[in-house]
């Protein structure tokens, strides 16, 4: 049933936004266990592969989690956030900020929790320092793969600010960081294009500065 499913590359790529209002309906476990695969299909350098990731569903657990993640959220939360969302409820970053603190007010309802682990480094120049840059090719491939099964995500890392507890309840050993926590869900919202500057706003062309006048005929 969960096996083949036909869903457009680009479709996928431009219609993953943050899905942060999610209903609390079960995942089905064999979804899950493929988000993580297509996850497992990142590059990572050498090819070491060095994640692990934690599946949280037990209400308990999730409950101790939201708590945590939500007196992070009040710290991220500063009175010039509190500012733009009062004044600017509709500006990109009101949006944004609302969109965030609905997940922190709603994070013990969502049905899955995803923490990705990375290993940390253990050379003497690098000790300790998490491999992450080979975690987020496999997250976006979580977050893409869940939008083809119709499953929300979004990329958060606040949950890092009580990393201590967190790991401990989760049992992460010393030697591996905990750095991203996708919460995963049926979305309430529509999926839609991400606000982004438009592609050749942000590209040079053979040298820094070196804009394009128009777009290149496909
Ligand atoms: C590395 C990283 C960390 C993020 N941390 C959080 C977070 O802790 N909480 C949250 O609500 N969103 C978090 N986000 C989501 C971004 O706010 C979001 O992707 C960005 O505002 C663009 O919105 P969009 O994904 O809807 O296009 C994070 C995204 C990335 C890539």
């Amino acid at each position: 049933m969960f096996g083949q499913i036909d869903f457009d590359l680009f479709e996928a790529i431009y219609t993953t936004r943050s899905m942060r209002r999610l209903r609390s309906d079960p995942v089905p476990p064999a979804l899950i266990v493929k988000v993580i695969e297509a996850a497992t299909m990142g590059p990572s350098g050498s090819n070491r592969q060095p994640w692990f990731f934690v599946v949280v569903r037990d209400p308990e657990t999730k409950s101790f989690v939201a708590e945590r993640y939500r007196k992070a959220w009040e710290r991220y939360f500063t009175p010039r956030a509190r500012e733009i969302v009062a004044s600017e409820p509709q500006s990109q970053q009101g949006r944004i900020l609302r969109s965030a603190r609905y997940l922190a007010e709603h994070l013990a309802e969502t049905p899955v929790l995803i923490f990705c682990c990375v290993k940390k480094y253990n050379d003497p120049a690098r000790k300790g320092q998490p491999m992450m840059n080979a975690l987020f090719p496999a997250i976006q491939n979580l977050c893409l793969s869940a939008r083809a099964y119709g499953l929300g995500t979004s990329i958060t890392q606040l949950h890092a600010m009580h990393a201590r507890e967190i790991d401990e309840r989760l049992g992460v050993p010393a030697e591996y960081a905990n750095l991203a926590l996708i919460p995963m869900g049926y979305p309430m919202g529509r999926w839609a294009r991400p606000e982004r500057k438009p592609a050749l706003e942000v590209t040079y062309w053979e040298r820094w500065g070196n804009r394009a006048s128009a777009a290149p005929e496909l």
